[in-house]
């Protein structure tokens, strides 16, 4: 749309007027459309400087990529504005299909799009300890595919890959792949797509962690933003016992945006959703970004806004099929309530302002330090150490990196079997249709997380383990 050409076609004014109409139309299409939202300080930005939060729904219909089916993405589309939400989760996307179509019914309804950049054979595994080229590459492909579009809020190089006791060896190849996904951003000239972690809500390491990803002082080796599943809030309760006002402790000043990436305990049901009151209030709205609600569609584990039909008895596997595992999952979406109104009636009572990008004092913002390890506890990852490179496995210790503190006895613990995590807790594949047992937050959570059924999509998992072990 070019805005001289008006000027210059003053002469003649019937067309004058129609270029200026069109001019008009093209102005109120591009305002329709999203601009990118960037990071600055510890909170994200829309264009015009005002503050984003985040009123997300976490969408994984189908396990491979929800994101290539248009027509669904409409119609999905459409109702998620009813619902006032501005934001999706999709867990699991393929780089080579087309994804215009489903972006752009997305933008349309004013819903950015933040994705997870692996998939279920590119996790980064806390028992097997490596980051490679392989695992890079398909990273890449997700960033080079959805670059472009400008409803891209953001790029998750791991969801809950730290999920157990022994997981925390993990942390600094979570680290490494932020970085080498940042330089790759960097070099290939992209705009600044937030590249950041999503977070089990394990009260043991979470404020290790969180600490963790965004130490060193290094800005290029850390993390963009923060999130956090959490199922601690379980209507009705309250900020000290659902255990929030811990969470918002640990958040305060937080070095980058922070935020739930999945949230929505249904333990015992209905959910009011009241948590959002909480995290879009006065005690943690200085500090979060918002929150995405797991989630859209109605599945086994019962977290469903939405439902495409009544369950049935079939059981199809293929992902292409309407039904699969019992659930619909294409067709007109129905709300399913009180959920899907509670959630719509919360987030239409609750606009916060924020800040705005001129005024935001990025010298509140901390630092943190990157903690020691402590004896026979969770957090075995001591100091600043050295970061793997691309390509590194690890066997033996971590060795600290110069400005660490630390004791470089730390030792990884690389010797637990792969087939240890089948099951209970563990990684991507699950993430795709359902909250695992994270078995550490507050007391409401471990009992929430024992109801939680195996994920449908865990079969598969169980079976990349497998092969995983016999290859070992
Ligand atoms: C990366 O590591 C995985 C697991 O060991 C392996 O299967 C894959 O071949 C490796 N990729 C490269 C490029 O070495
Ligand atoms: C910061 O980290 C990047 C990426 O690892 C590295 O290239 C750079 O040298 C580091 N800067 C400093 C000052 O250490």
């Amino acid at each position: 749309m070019s805005r001289s050409r008006a000027v210059c076609l003053c002469l003649c004014p019937d067309a004058m007027l129609q270029t200026t109409l069109a001019v008009l139309s093209g102005l109120a299409a591009s305002v329709a459309a999203l601009d990118p939202v960037e990071v600055y300080g510890n909170k994200f930005f829309n264009k015009d400087g005002s503050q984003f939060f985040i009123k997300g729904v976490a969408y994984q219909l189908v396990p491979d990529d929800p994101l290539i089916d248009t027509n669904q993405c409409k119609l999905d589309a459409g109702l998620m504005k009813d619902l006032g939400a501005n934001a999706i989760r999709v867990y699991h996307v393929d780089a080579s299909k087309d994804h215009d179509g489903c972006m752009k019914a997305f933008d349309d309804a004013g819903v950015y799009v933040m994705l997870d950049m692996d998939t279920f054979n590119t996790y980064i595994e806390p028992t097997m300890l490596y980051w490679n080229s392989s695992q890079f590459e398909k990273f890449s492909d997700v960033m080079d595919t959805f670059q472009k579009y400008d409803n891209l809020l953001g790029l998750f190089v791991g969801n809950e890959n730290i999920a157990k006791r022994q997981d925390s060896p993990v942390a600094p190849f979570i680290k490494a792949a932020a970085r080498d996904m940042k330089a790759y951003r960097d070099r290939k000239g992209y705009r600044k797509i937030p590249v950041g972690y999503s977070a089990a809500d394990i009260q043991e390491l979470r404020p290790m962690l969180q600490n963790y990803l965004t130490c060193g002082g290094n800005s290029s080796e850390i993390v963009d933003f923060f999130a956090l599943n959490s199922y601690s809030w379980c209507d009705p309760s309250t900020y000290q016992q659902s255990t929030y006002d811990k969470l918002q402790e640990y958040a305060k000043n937080f070095p980058v945006p922070i935020f739930f990436s999945e949230t929505g305990c249904n333990v015992p049901g209905p959910r009011k959703f009241d948590d959002m009151d909480a995290i879009f209030g006065k005690l943690m709205i200085n500090d979060w970004s918002g929150a995405m609600v797991y989630e859209w569609i109605q599945e086994e584990n019962n977290y469903g806004l939405i439902q495409y039909g009544p369950p049935t008895k079939k059981q199809n596997k293929r992902a292409d099929d309407a039904v699969v595992g019992g659930f619909t999952r294409k067709g007109t979406p129905t709300p399913k309530n009180p959920d899907f109104n509670n959630l719509k009636t919360k987030w239409a009572s609750l606009h916060p302002t924020g800040v705005s990008k001129a005024d935001h004092d990025t010298k509140s913002i901390s630092t943190r330090d990157c903690p020691t390890s402590t004896s026979g506890g969770w957090w075995q990852v001591n100091g600043n150490v050295k970061l793997p490179t691309l390509g590194e496995t690890k066997t033996g210790a971590f060795e600290s990196s110069p400005s660490a503190t630390a004791d470089p006895s730390a030792t990884a613990t690389s010797g637990s079997k792969a087939g240890d995590k089948t099951g209970s807790t563990g990684s991507g594949s699950q993430s795709s249709s359902g909250p695992k047992a994270t078995g550490g937050s507050g007391s409401n959570d471990k009992q929430n997380s024992a109801d939680r059924p195996l994920a449908l999509f865990g079969a598969s998992f169980a079976a990349l383990v497998l092969s995983l072990a016999i290859l070992l």
